[in-house]
């Protein structure tokens, strides 16, 4: 069965296969967790990034999709960039199914890589606005319902909270649905 783990820490640091990035559509690296994969990892991955751009996501990666490249510099072997949506309540129903796909896909192409463990960020809770806990909400509910598809192929899939706040509210979320149980 996956271990489902969640640490205070910062995702660059992780010893695991992939590291799922938080990345904007165009791939070109940004700030938070974009800024800090580039800045730790190196040109190698900018380089395939563009690699990607020039050939198979010429208009850039859609919203809710995930794409691979090496980790460069990194302890891990991969980089599972991934587009958040942006947060905005008038079309928060899209928008929720958005970030529940980055994390689906991230999954499936980080198994399809081979990867053993893979370390998530709280995607688009930082310069896209999410809500946290809505943030948390999403991402370990769509996480804890891929498992049982996933689990033959990942031992773990690690949050990395940036930040006591972000751990504490991710903790917190987890908690109350362990309490609520299966499906209810
Ligand atoms: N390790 C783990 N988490 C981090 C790190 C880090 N080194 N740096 C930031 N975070 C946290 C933030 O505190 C936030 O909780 O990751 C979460 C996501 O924040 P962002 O990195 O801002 O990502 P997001 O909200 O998805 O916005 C993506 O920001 O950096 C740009 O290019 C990126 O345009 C894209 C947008």
């Amino acid at each position: 069965m996956t271990r489902i783990t969640l640490i205070e820490g910062d995702i660059t640091e992780q010893q695991v296969d992939a590291v799922v990035n938080a990345a904007n559509s165009s791939l070109l690296g940004g700030g938070g967790v974009d800024g800090a994969i580039h800045r730790r990892g190196g040109p190698q991955i900018l380089e395939e990034c563009r690699r990607l751009r020039a050939s198979h996501w010429g208009r850039g990666l859609p919203t809710g999709q995930a794409v691979a490249t090496t980790a460069g510099r990194l302890p891990a072997r991969w980089v599972v960039h991934t587009v958040g949506p942006v947060y905005l309540e008038e079309e928060y129903d899209v928008r929720a199914e958005q970030l529940a796909s980055c994390y689906r896909e991230s999954l499936r192409v980080a198994a399809e890589l081979g990867a053993r463990t893979v370390a998530f960020p709280a995607v688009s809770a930082g310069v896209f606005g999410w809500p946290l806990e809505d943030a948390a909400r999403i991402a370990l509910g769509t996480v804890a319902a891929e498992v049982p598809g996933v689990a033959r192929e990942l031992e773990e899939v690690r949050f990395v909270l940036f930040g006591v706040e972000a751990y504490g509210m991710f903790e917190q979320v987890w908690r109350a649905m362990a309490s609520e149980g299966p499906g209810e």
